[in-house]
């Protein structure tokens, strides 16, 4: 596949691919940040790729996988009879880095314990296996991911502030996907060549299933994207997966709207069909309404041909559905007038 970063052609974008590119040429450690499935790893990569590095190895460890013991052998080896089971010597991943990166994945998991070698590494560039003496030197591009709050786990004493300062010598945050929903169409087309390409199909996404891929809030982001398109390329139809997000747009539009859903927890509370079928009609135009406007950048007069009202009604309903726009007011005493 591409590098990846090709494909984050957003503006929001913009100040991580100017980070990774000032970065990527030195040697320091990076703190890649965001919610789970952004990109952190693609990003770690893109890293590794654009330094002199990218001819040596880039390596994984993911600190929530395994449980301590297992980790810091993982991280730095053992010896052979270090522990039980452990049958001969084996070198760890700061060895197999050697002059290469290594990811600390999930790095607000790391115990305590790890947290101070862990450390001890980063200052003096040397550590021992797990049941040995010998001191190893390591030249290793380190770097971290996290999308745990580690200011907090600092707080609650489950991360050390040493480690944390050493760590964040640069700090990336790659914003959720719905923070740049202009990377969709691109992304899905990239994934749908993609698998496409794997399963020997030729699905095509009709662009009504764009539109709502683009409304849809992704809480899984880039990842859970990905998967919405291997199932749209498997079910040979973007139909089922379209409907999908269009129940789960309706259903967060319920949970925004403090409105209840219509299975209410009480079971004596009167169900009115009639209510839902208005609640879900103002669902449905809402995600209409929001999806025109982005597309047109706010332009109402142009908005209100599209969706064939006039430009009175549109501004109506951009308030009755509660749309963001910062002229809200505006709005309300044009309609008042
Ligand atoms: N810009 C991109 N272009 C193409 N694919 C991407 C891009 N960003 C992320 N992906 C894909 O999305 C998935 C999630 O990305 P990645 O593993 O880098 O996220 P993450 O932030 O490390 O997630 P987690 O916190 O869950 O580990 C991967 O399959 C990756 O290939
Ligand atoms: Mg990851």
């Amino acid at each position: 596949m591409t590098d990846g970063l090709n494909l984050c052609s957003s503006s929001k974008m913009q100040p991580v691919r100017e980070l990774v590119a000032k970065v990527a040429a030195t040697n320091t450690t990076v703190l890649l940040r965001g919610e789970s499935g952004v990109g952190k790893e693609i990003v770690a990569r893109a890293i590794h790729k654009l330094s002199p590095r990218v001819n040596r190895q880039f390596l994984k460890v993911n600190c929530a996988a395994l449980p301590g013991e297992l980790l810091e052998s993982e991280l730095f080896g053992h010896e052979k009879g270090a522990f039980t089971g452990a049958y001969r010597q084996k070198p760890g991943k700061f060895e197999a880095a050697h002059q290469g990166t290594l990811l600390l994945d999930e790095i607000g998991e790391m115990p305590m314990r790890l947290q101070a070698k862990l450390l001890h590494v980063l200052q003096d560039g040397e550590f021992s296996r797990v049941g040995g003496e010998r001191i190893i030197g390591t030249d290793v591009r380190l770097l971290a991911s996290t999308n745990r709050d580690l200011e907090a786990a600092m707080r609650a004493h489950q991360f050390r502030e040493d480690l944390y300062y050493r760590l964040n010598v640069i700090e990336i945050r790659i914003p959720p996907l719905r923070e740049r929903r202009e990377e969709i169409p691109v992304l899905l087309d990239h994934f749908k060549r993609r698998f496409n390409a794997q399963y020997g199909r030729a699905v095509e996404i009709p662009p009504d299933s764009i539109r709502a891929f683009m409304e849809y809030h992704w809480p899984g982001n880039i990842r859970e994207l990905e998967n919405a398109v291997k199932r749209v390329v498997v079910l040979g139809s973007a139909r089922p997966v379209h409907q999908e997000i269009v129940a789960n747009v309706q259903r967060a539009g319920y949970r925004s709207s403090g409105t209840a859903a219509p299975s209410g927890a009480n079971p004596d509370q009167a169900i009115s069909l009639k209510e839902i079928a208005r609640q879900a009609a103002r669902d449905a135009e809402r995600v209409a309404i929001k999806e025109v406007l982005d597309r047109v950048h706010w332009n109402r007069a142009k908005a209100a041909r599209l969706l064939q009202i006039s430009y009175k009604a549109l501004l109506y309903k951009i308030v009755q559905c509660g749309l963001v726009s910062h002229d809200t007011e505006k709005e309300k005493e044009t309609i008042a007038s």
